[in-house]
């Protein structure tokens, strides 16, 4: 997606030659309009499934998946990362490993907020190596729900995520993806 790729031509910046910092438009201070942009290409793609759900994890993919909601006029879920104070309804979870961040989470949604049969687009900022992703695959199987696809923001095709998704079974949508970095350039697909 061109307009993206402008941004980080602009914008972002290669660290160490394996991330990406992109805190002024998508990571920590957000620029609605391109957002709205993201939001609406994923809604494209995924315009004939009958999602009936976004799914996403906070804190990052929140703000492209309301976007992405938006578009498809249906809701959007965050799955947690900390347990919510009022929040003492019964949960789906699973543990998500953060090979970056190098902790672990554990991921809840509340039961009451994902029904059997419903058809989920799952949404995430950055892929790398898929955990969030598939830990989003594992509570929409639990309950009981199916998932129509995964879309993603920025996709790091040199990391294993996006492969692993693909051989689980699921339709991976990136809007772009990195074959990798060199000299502080990043080199696309
Ligand atoms: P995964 O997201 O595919 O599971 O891979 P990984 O475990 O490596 O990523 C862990 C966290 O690091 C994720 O954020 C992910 O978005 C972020 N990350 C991975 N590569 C990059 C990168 O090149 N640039 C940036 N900016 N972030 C990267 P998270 O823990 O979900 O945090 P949050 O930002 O959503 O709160």
């Amino acid at each position: 997606m061109q307009v993206l790729k402008d941004k980080i031509q602009a914008e972002g910046v290669v660290i160490q030659n394996s991330l990406l910092k992109v805190d002024s438009f998508l990571n920590h201070q957000l620029d609605p309009e391109l957002m709205m942009k993201l939001g609406e290409e994923f809604a494209l793609r995924f315009k004939n499934n009958k999602v009936t759900k976004v799914l996403t994890i906070e804190s990052s993919g929140i703000a492209v998946a309301i976007m992405v909601g938006l578009a498809l006029k249906v809701p959007v879920v965050f799955a947690r990362k900390k347990k919510s104070a009022v929040c003492n309804d019964e949960v789906y979870s699973t543990t998500v490993y953060s090979f970056t961040k190098k902790e672990s989470n554990y991921v809840t949604v509340s039961k009451e907020l994902l029904a059997t049969g419903e058809n989920v687009m799952i949404i995430d900022d950055f892929l790398a190596n898929g955990e969030a992703a598939l830990g989003l695959t594992h509570i929409v199987e639990q309950a009981g729900a199916n998932v129509v696809g995964i879309g993603i923001v920025i996709e790091k095709s040199f990391q294993p995520g996006a492969e692993k998704l693909k051989s689980a079974g699921y339709r991976v949508e990136s809007l772009v993806r990195i074959k990798s970095f060199s000299n502080g350039q990043v080199n696309y697909v």
